[in-house]
């Protein structure tokens, strides 16, 4: 049994944590880092893949983004497509901005470089984790890890232990209000050795389901397909797949996804959750612990980059300044930005997918939708800002 002292303890070593571990260190703050899984899981685990121009801006300015410069995919636009027909939203020509194709990973692996080169404390492969009387001024972590109980003690704790993790319930009861939405649906997710054949991704309207085209790099190529929530990837034969991207996807154009080995196939479920506040005494949320986004407007990953860019700054503010001032409205600043990319992702979820119980009334009005925002401006560039990302307050 050890005991180790920090200014701020972080369980999770997703986005949210490594970026949070990151900022606090230029900041001049220390941190210890605790994940549960291994270092290679956690660079290898397959999500998110598109970094609004926001999140560029953020991985920039902290120093973090010269292999994103690099391998990073500038996309300009997005295809919508209804009916086999696709129509372009350009982004730059609408908001002047763009967003980057960089698979999260790929995110993941360059934090975990640049903590590692800088001295940081990152503990892969805890045990189990428990959080301590946070609603003091001395809270405590304690972590089983290779066989010992050890005790962090510090000034704060951040919780950015993703959706299943520990830190949103150690929120003791009644004090946490929760707003969910889950979906009857799910995306099956495939990853293909496959150099993309169309330049920007397409998100396309159809009759059996809603189909995602996107890519990581210039030789492997991302698709999604609605799906159950139950599906069962023993009934998706890798040709079974590609006959059902073929047709969700059929093109006026001619154009098709070109064909290639299948890397992975998973089942993603959908929901929308947010958990307010964001605070529990010297507790803080931050990232899927605190809320999760269907995933149609690409924003999870993203607004785990935003939340701990607030931290960051909130931290900084009491430590350099003295004032509490924005580690007080934390959650009430995150809320804000929370709630706004809750109702993108809602919207582009409605918007493209198959709903069930949908009468042809409601099919029909769905459809005069996707027109509308085919052919109105207007309706264009909100998509595009919010897509790019709104700035950060
Ligand atoms: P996470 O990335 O979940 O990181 C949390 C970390 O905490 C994990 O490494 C976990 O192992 C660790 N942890 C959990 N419990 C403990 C514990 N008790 N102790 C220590 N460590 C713990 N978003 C998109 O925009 N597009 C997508 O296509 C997309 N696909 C997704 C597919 C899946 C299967 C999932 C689960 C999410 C997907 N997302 C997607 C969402 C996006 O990946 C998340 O929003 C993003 O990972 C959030 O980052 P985070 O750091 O908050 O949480
Ligand atoms: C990807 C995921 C999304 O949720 C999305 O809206 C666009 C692209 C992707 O994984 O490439």
């Amino acid at each position: 049994m050890a005991s180790f002292k920090t200014q701020v303890g972080i369980v999770g070593a997703g986005p949210a944590g490594l970026m949070l571990s990151h900022l606090l260190h230029q900041h001049g703050i220390s941190s210890i880092v605790l994940e549960a899984k291994s270092r290679t899981y956690c660079e290898e685990r397959v999500r998110a893949g598109v970094l609004e121009h926001t999140s560029v801006e953020m991985l920039r300015i902290a120093g973090v983004a010269q292999r994103l410069e690099q391998e990073g995919l500038r996309h300009e636009g997005i295809e919508l497509g209804l009916h086999g027909r696709l129509h372009r939203i350009p982004f730059v020509e609408l908001t002047g901005k763009a967003v980057t194709i960089y698979g999260q990973q790929e995110v993941v692996k360059d934090l975990i470089n640049r903590r590692l080169s800088d001295g940081g404390d990152l503990r892969f492969e805890c045990g189990e984790v428990s959080l301590h009387d946070f609603d003091g001024t001395q809270p405590s972590i304690r972590v089983e890890r290779r066989g010992t109980v050890d005790t962090i003690r510090c000034d704060f704790i951040a919780g950015c232990d993703g959706f299943h993790g520990v830190s949103r319930s150690s929120f003791p009861d009644g004090a946490l209000t929760i707003y969910d939405h889950t979906y009857t649906f799910a995306w099956l997710g495939i990853l293909a050795e496959a150099a993309p054949s169309r330049e920007e991704l397409v998100y396309m309207h159809h009759a059996r389901g809603f189909a995602l085209y996107s890519m990581r790099s210039p030789r492997v190529t991302r698709l999604y397909l609605q799906c159950k929530p139950n599906e069962d990837l023993a009934e998706w034969s890798n040709s079974r797949v590609w006959d059902e991207l073929h047709t969700r996807l059929e093109c006026s154009d001619g154009w098709y996804p070109t064909e290639g080995r299948i890397l992975q196939k998973s089942v993603t479920g959908m929901r929308s959750f947010v958990a307010e506040p964001l605070q529990c005494g010297r507790l803080f949320l931050a990232g899927d612990a605190a809320h999760i986004v269907p995933p149609t407007g690409a924003k999870g990953m993203n607004l785990a980059l935003a939340d701990v860019h607030y931290l960051a700054e909130a931290l900084r503010t009491l430590y350099s300044e003295n004032s509490h001032k924005k580690l007080d409205s934390y959650s009430a600043t995150c809320l804000r930005r929370i709630w706004k990319a809750q109702r993108f992702s809602s919207w582009m979820t409605s918007l493209l997918h198959r709903f069930e119980d949908a009468t042809p009334f409601d099919r029909k009005r769905q459809e005069a939708e996707l027109e509308y925002v085919m052919s109105s401006r207007a309706a264009a560039t909100s998509l595009a800002e919010n897509y790019v990302g709104l700035p950060l307050d």
